[in-house]
């Protein structure tokens, strides 16, 4: 089992006058074997964290690491670090049939192929005979299996899967998580699990990282994040998976806080960068100038949160 880790790691796109800083000094680490979900809304750097893992976003400052050695870049790193990406069509060359295509991405060569094809289809739920299908020829569901059959081709120790589900059917999202979650326990894969919707990283996760703009605000055990939040966006979020209908009474300090324009990436408030959305904040309570003033780190032991006045705090 392997452990991936990020120290520091900060990805910057664009010059020094008008760039943003995507990610900025990230630290996490997804324990060997274990699944880290990682969870934000639109924009706050999740993708370009995991695409700077596997070298596709450039590494402005800091260290990423499988098992204590920086991950190598080209091809011999491919097979220890690998990622599924959202759609699962245009990750497929659709000129290819299946089976071209899970076979290409094994280091096996001869007639070891064609069996490690069956193999591979075979672990991804999917019959042998659809190795002489065609993308084209699939559902989003089957596309997508086929995208982790490759993935897994290398035998990786670290998976990255980034909105695996998003742009698949809702009736069908439950199965792939599935799927991706026994396929993690029976290869002890360690899995960054990222999706902006926290009902399905709740599903998956052993831990839970928060991301808002750039940065990790909330870490822990799945079930102390889910049960027990300690930072204010991280409620907002469980709040909207709890009550996915407005009843129209919400609480007056979220209404308060609602109306305010998501945060601008290239210009991040000072201070903590929730600040103008807190529904505990300085711009509902007062007596919190604290929180324009210094940008908060994270604290706790085993469950982290970046803000003054987490709970318990
Ligand atoms: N290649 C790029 N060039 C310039 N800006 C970029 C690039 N890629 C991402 N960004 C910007 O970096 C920020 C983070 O984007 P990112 O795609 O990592 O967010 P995300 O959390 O994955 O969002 P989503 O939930 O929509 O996938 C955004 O402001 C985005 O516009
Ligand atoms: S530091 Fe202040 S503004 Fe930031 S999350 Fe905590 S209470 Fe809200
Ligand atoms: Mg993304």
């Amino acid at each position: 089992m392997s452990e991936l880790t990020f120290e520091g790691v900060s990805v910057r796109f664009g010059g020094r006058r008008h760039g943003l800083t995507a990610v900025d000094g990230v630290d996490l680490t997804v324990p060997g074997g274990s699944v880290v979900g990682l969870v934000g809304e639109s924009g706050s750097g999740k993708s370009t964290l995991a695409r700077a893992a596997v070298g596709l976003a450039p590494l402005h400052a800091g260290r990423i690491l499988l098992d204590g050695e920086p991950v190598r870049r080209g091809r011999r790193s491919r097979p220890a670090l690998q990622m599924v990406f959202q759609d699962p069509y245009s990750s497929l060359d659709p000129r290819m049939t299946i089976g071209d295509s899970i076979a290409e991405a094994t280091p096996r060569r001869g007639p070891a192929r064609r069996a490690e094809v069956t193999r591979l289809l075979d672990l991804v739920g999917l019959g042998a005979d659809r190795a002489r299908a065609y993308p084209g020829q699939l559902s989003g569901g089957q596309c997508q299996r086929v995208a982790l059959a490759r993935a897994l081709a290398g035998d990786p120790r670290v998976l990255i899967a980034d909105e695996i589900t998003s742009a698949l059917d809702v009736s069908i999202q439950g199965a792939v998580l599935n799927l991706v979650r026994e396929v993690q326990r029976e290869l002890r894969l360690s899995l960054l699990f990222i999706s902006h919707d926290l009902a399905v990283v709740r599903y998956v996760s052993d831990f839970i990282a928060v991301m808002y703009l750039g940065r990790i605000v909330e870490y822990g055990p799945a079930e102390a994040v889910l049960t027990d939040p300690s930072h204010p966006y991280t409620r907002e979020l469980l709040a909207a998976v709890s009550e996915p209908v407005s009843t129209g009474e919400a609480d007056p300090a979220l209404r308060a806080v609602a109306d305010v324009e998501p945060a601008d990436p290239h210009a991040p408030p000072p201070g903590c960068r929730f600040h103008p959305r807190c529904p505990v904040g300085p711009a509902v309570l007062d007596g919190r100038d604290l929180c324009r003033e210094s940008e908060p780190v994270p604290q706790g032991h085993r469950h982290l949160a970046a803000c003054h006045f987490a709970a318990g705090r």
